[in-house]
């Protein structure tokens, strides 16, 4: 296993990123469920490098944020002016590595195992840059290679800068480099911005190789698609759509259904256990997990949450922050948040919405309920209608359900209360005070049969009716 301690990496993600039209940096746009250059710092983890360096400096401080949790060095690039430039800011940052891979914080596609294998070209090569490239059907957008012959590059054309001639080049710059240190410094204190943007190219600094007789190489990257960057939002949506497909193609590997793969989509971190099925449209986002022989039915959303072994979600569920646990059905048309925990062999039905609460094992709630902050024991049935009126306006209260209790139809329950074990509470009732084990609980206006009401009152209403609109309905 080669040794990379002598190799310092370099992430360029200062830049504002002005074709995106967005007031957020670049480099901080999400493709695949992830910032792009959370992406690229997680793939150098894996090479071991001495140290890896992220160049910030658009919306410096969100940039640190998101990538010094994963142990990188920040440099500040103030003001951005061109790739070269953020290089030479960074000279003491990389110190004495004798090689320094540069990699921009836009190409979030790269794998650990084509770093290390570019890495190795350039030692083996005893070049002064190596550099990956991806022959490309529409190149435009790109830095485009001049080769010398064989692998031997002569010069970076940025786009700006094509003739006639060399417009014709489809060999693009992935602006992904290793370089040596000793031949790197002196090359770029030599480069002049001379382009519109007044800005210091890196690419420049190939030429200027060349013209010392130093050598670059270039090599084509075996799977192009890692070598793209996002300057666009079509560029944003073609990248998120590689990394989403890469991970369909790893669950459905890992033994994962997935129906229609093109319209499901599941984020990086996402765990499905074996034999589970995915049907379409259904999104699996942030940490979530899923057990073995589970159903998530169409048009279903999970976020951070975590399924048990054989749970069904029926179609249009939306589940967030909340656990379930094995054998629970939920669904359709049914939400769960907030640290909602559904025991093993609990039903959820449609129109049900749970909050922060605590469902215990084989209860059911099967239809157009409420619940909030409640706490509900084993094996008791919420009617349909029930709510939970857990808001005082101010705060928000307790509810505690006890086992094998009986909530009728209909009913409000007054937070903070609580229903004992065993006991039932009558359908429409609007329950304020706790109601006692085994007992039950009824809170409603009593009924009164009228006998002979409704045709005395028919026949009162018919005496009084308009005779114009008599003859109308008579016709
Ligand atoms: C660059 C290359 C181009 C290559 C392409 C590959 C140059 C001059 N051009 O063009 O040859 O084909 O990448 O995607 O290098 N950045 C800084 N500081 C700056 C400017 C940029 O850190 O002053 C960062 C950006 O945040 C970005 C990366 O460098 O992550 C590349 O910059 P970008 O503006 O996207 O360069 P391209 O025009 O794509
Ligand atoms: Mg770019």
């Amino acid at each position: 296993m080669p040794n990379n301690k002598d190799v310092a990496i370099l992430i360029l993600a200062a830049g504002k990123g002005t074709r995106l039209k967005s007031h957020l940096a670049k480099v901080l746009h999400a493709a695949g469920g992830r910032p792009l250059v959370e992406h690229v710092v997680r793939v150098c983890v894996g090479v071991g490098a001495k140290k890896t360096i992220v160049v910030a400096g658009h919306q410096a401080e969100k940039v640190e944020a998101v990538v010094e949790p994963l142990g990188v060095e920040i440099v500040l690039q103030q003001p951005q002016n061109g790739t070269g430039h953020a290089l030479l800011v960074s000279k003491r940052a990389v110190g004495n590595a004798k090689y320094v891979v540069v990699l921009p914080g836009d190409a979030p596609l790269i794998r650990t195992e084509t770093i290390k294998a570019l890495i190795q070209k350039h030692k083996n090569g005893q070049a002064a840059a190596t550099l990956l490239t991806a022959v490309l059907e529409d190149p435009s957008g790109y830095g485009r290679i001049l080769r010398k012959g064989g692998d031997a590059v002569q010069a970076i054309i940025e786009e700006s800068q094509l003739t006639p001639e060399t417009r014709e080049l489809n060999e693009i710059n992935a602006s992904m480099y290793c370089f040596t240190t000793t031949k790197l410094w002196p090359a770029l204190a030599r480069v002049r911005p001379d382009n519109k943007h007044r800005e210091i190219y890196l690419t420049d600094a190939v030429a200027v190789m060349n013209a010392a007789g130093e050598t670059v190489l270039a090599e084509v990257a075996q799977d192009s698609r890692e070598m793209l960057g996002c300057n666009t939002r079509a560029d944003l949506a073609g990248v998120d759509q590689t990394f989403r497909d890469w991970k369909r193609e790893a669950l459905m590997r890992d033994g994962v259904t997935i129906q229609l793969p093109q319209t499901v989509l599941v984020d990086p971190d996402v765990t499905v256990g074996e034999d589970s099925v995915l049907e379409p449209c259904v999104q699996l986002l942030g940490k979530t997990k899923i057990g073995a022989r589970c159903v998530v039915k169409t048009g279903s959303v999970v976020h951070e949450s975590i399924l048990g072994d054989e749970v069904t979600v029926e179609p249009h569920c939306v589940i967030s922050q909340s656990r379930l646990e094995s054998d629970v059905v939920v669904g359709p048309f049914a939400r769960m948040r907030m640290e909602t925990h559904l025991k093993s062999g609990s039903r959820i039905g449609n129109f049900v919405e749970l909050k922060k609460s605590v469902v215990g094992e084989g209860t059911k709630a099967m239809h157009l309920t409420y619940l909030g902050d409640a706490k509900i024991g084993s094996k008791t049935n919420i009617g349909a209608g029930t709510i939970t009126c857990n808001y005082d306006g101010f705060h928000k209260h307790p509810t505690t359900i006890g086992n094998k209790v009986f909530i009728g139809s209909d009913s409000a329950l007054v937070a903070p209360v609580k229903v004992g074990d065993g006991a039932y509470v009558a359908a429409g009732s609007t329950i304020t005070d706790n109601v006692p084990a085994d007992g039950l609980g009824i809170a409603r206006g009593r009924q009164v049969n009228k006998p002979g009401w409704a045709s005395k009152k028919r026949r009162e209403l018919t005496a009084t009716e308009k005779p114009a609109k008599r003859n109308k309905k008579r016709r």
